[in-house]
């Protein structure tokens, strides 16, 4: 493995996510962004995969998905990208074939309708599809926010869903700050095994 030129810095779990997102995937890879956001993580994403790979994403909000293609569209990315208006527990409805990487990255879109974010129960069916649509060595990661009552229900459910896996199946592991308080956001990461 080649060594990095940027200095490490463990800061939060986004990072801790993208890292393992820039180690999983390769050029001609399909990725999925399950919670698409302002469209920084499909950005990111939609790089990585190169000008042969491809990029599914959605979300709930047709702002959120504005506001990533015009994101995308700027960084020329958009070539590579397939959007869509949808629940991500129906991502089985436009992903139709085992994929490299499947991201969430929880809770509401910045700088919109905080009313409008992810819960538990379609959380739960959307974490059990992806998992299920991953390729042999296919990863998924979820970067959780406890702080507000549905960040609270998700991070505390998540643990019990991933540890029910059997390991011939799925490693798992589960990423917290000790030291960053109560609220601060955790990374979960999810390989199937091939
Ligand atoms: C924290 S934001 C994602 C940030 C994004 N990845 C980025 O880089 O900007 C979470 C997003 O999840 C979306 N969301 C909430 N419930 C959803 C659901 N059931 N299916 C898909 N997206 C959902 C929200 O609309 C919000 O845009």
């Amino acid at each position: 493995m080649a060594f990095s030129e940027t200095p490490y810095e463990l800061r939060s779990a986004r990072f801790l996510a993208a890292e393992v997102h820039a180690r999983v995937l390769r050029p001609g890879d399909t990725v999925v962004d399950a919670t698409l956001g302002n469209g920084h993580d499909a950005c990111r994403l939609a790089e990585l995969v190169g000008p042969e790979g491809r990029l599914i994403g959605m979300d709930v909000q047709a702002e959120a998905v504005e506001r990533s293609r015009a994101r995308l569209t700027e960084a020329g990315l958009i070539g590579r990208c397939e959007l869509h208006v949808l629940g991500h527990e129906r991502m089985a409805e436009i992903v139709r074939e085992p994929v490299r990487l499947i991201v969430f990255n929880l809770g509401w879109l910045p700088g919109g309708d905080k009313t409008i974010t992810t819960h538990w129960d379609t959380t739960r069916r959307a974490v059990e599809a992806a998992l299920s649509l991953l390729l042999p060595g296919g990863v998924l990661t979820v970067c959780a926010y406890p702080g507000h009552a549905a960040g609270d229900e998700e991070r505390s459910a998540l643990p019990g869903l991933f540890a029910a896996l059997r390991p011939q199946d799925y490693n798992v592991l589960h990423q917290r700050f000790l030291n960053a308080g109560p609220g601060a956001p955790e990374c979960f990461v999810a390989q199937r095994q091939g």
